[in-house]
């Protein structure tokens, strides 16, 4: 699937990635900027913090009760936000656009 995630300062960055992956995982793998990811996908971190918007929101699950608790620890969170580790790819998604935020 391909993956559009959009940088705080606008600059774009177009990947192809693998369903059965986290955006996360996809993410990293391409060496996007701005994902940390410290805790490695464990949804311990909140350093994987993007934002989805519609329509893109709604074709994941809804956040778990572990993501919304750990959501509250990352900065400048919206009604977008979601932990990258937490979304997986399916082929539903192609063509997803992500943003990032300003720092993790
Ligand atoms: Fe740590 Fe997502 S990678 S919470």
């Amino acid at each position: 699937v391909t993956i559009k995630f959009i940088e705080h300062n606008g600059t774009e960055h177009t990947i192809s990635a693998e369903t059965e992956q986290s955006v996360m995982q996809a993410a990293l793998s391409a060496n996007i900027p701005g994902i940390d990811a410290d805790c490695g996908g464990a949804c311990a971190c909140a350093t994987c913090h993007t934002y989805i918007d519609a329509p893109w929101a709604s074709k994941f699950s809804p956040p778990e009760v572990l993501e919304q608790d750990l959501l509250e620890c990352a900065l400048e969170v919206t009604s977008s936000s979601r932990l990258s580790c937490q979304l997986h790819l399916t082929e539903e998604l192609d063509g997803l656009v992500v943003h990032l935020p300003a720092s993790q």
